[in-house]
């Protein structure tokens, strides 16, 4: 297994003038703690400028969102080859994009077949809503989104995937560890059955109100690769305590 790993999520938060302030206010702090892989995905326009600051240090920097279509009339998207000059990782079905602009499997199994050709490490996002939950179709939801999204791809090497129950997202109320563990066994038991040795070795997030007062908890369950963290991250302070919180939690438990 990889080194564990800290995503901050910023959506559609700061401008670019923000968004540089935020990341010389976290950068040298998260650039010393060892042992983590920390990717930022900021707003894409902020990408390049943030890329020079960040340049030589151990933050890594991923996209929110990219189409699967190489080039093109597709107005206000960016691709692959944008998304490649700047970041290593990319952001894919995030619930949000799921859920507010309508994105597909089907989309999203293009958006990771294009990640692949471009050589980004794609985090998949998968979470099922409050509704799916409390009706008993989790497993299959889960199953379905996973499928789905990597149908016909050529291998699943450098794949990660965000378990993000849709319920727990930017509403204070993280999923408790039993039902992240459960969660996260059977979509493990999914991933061993489908693509054998190479499912064992994809590692899985948790995101959902993630914070400075739970991370060490996450960070303790062995099931837990890393932590995708929205609004968290785009606290400094937050971000580098929960980022060490995570990676001595991590460290200690090997
Ligand atoms: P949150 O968002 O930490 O604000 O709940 C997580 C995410 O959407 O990735």
């Amino acid at each position: 297994m990889g080194n564990p790993i800290i995503a901050g999520n910023w959506k559609m938060n700061g401008t670019i003038t923000e968004s540089l302030r935020l990341v010389s206010d976290m950068k040298d702090e998260l650039h010393r703690i060892p042992r983590v892989t920390k990717i930022l995905f900021p707003p894409s326009v902020a990408l390049s400028s943030i890329a020079n600051l960040v340049y030589a240090s151990s933050i890594e920097l991923g996209a929110q969102n990219m189409h699967y279509e190489v080039s093109g009339a597709f107005t206000g998207e960016i691709s692959a080859a944008m998304v490649k000059e700047n970041c290593s990782w990319v952001l894919l079905g995030h619930s949000e994009r799921r859920g507010l602009f309508h994105e597909s499997d089907e989309d999203i199994n293009r958006k990771l077949s294009a990640a692949y050709a471009n050589r980004i490490n794609p985090i998949l996002c998968v979470g099922e809503s409050l509704e799916q939950r409390e009706s008993g179709q989790t497993q299959e939801v889960l199953r379905q989104q996973l499928a789905k999204a990597t149908s016909d791809l050529p291998s699943i090497n450098n794949l990660t995937v965000a378990y993000e129950p849709v319920w727990a997202i930017g509403t204070g109320k993280a999923a408790t560890l039993n039902v992240v563990e459960e969660t996260l066994a059977d979509l493990r038991a999914f991933m061993e059955t489908e693509w054998g040795d190479d499912g064992r070795g994809v590692p899985i997030m948790y995101g959902g109100s993630v914070n400075e007062a739970n991370a060490t908890a996450f960070g303790q369950s062995p099931y837990i690769a890393g932590l995708l963290v929205g609004g968290a991250s785009l606290d400094a302070a937050a971000f580098i305590s929960l980022t060490r919180q995570f990676a001595e939690t991590k460290t200690q438990a090997e």
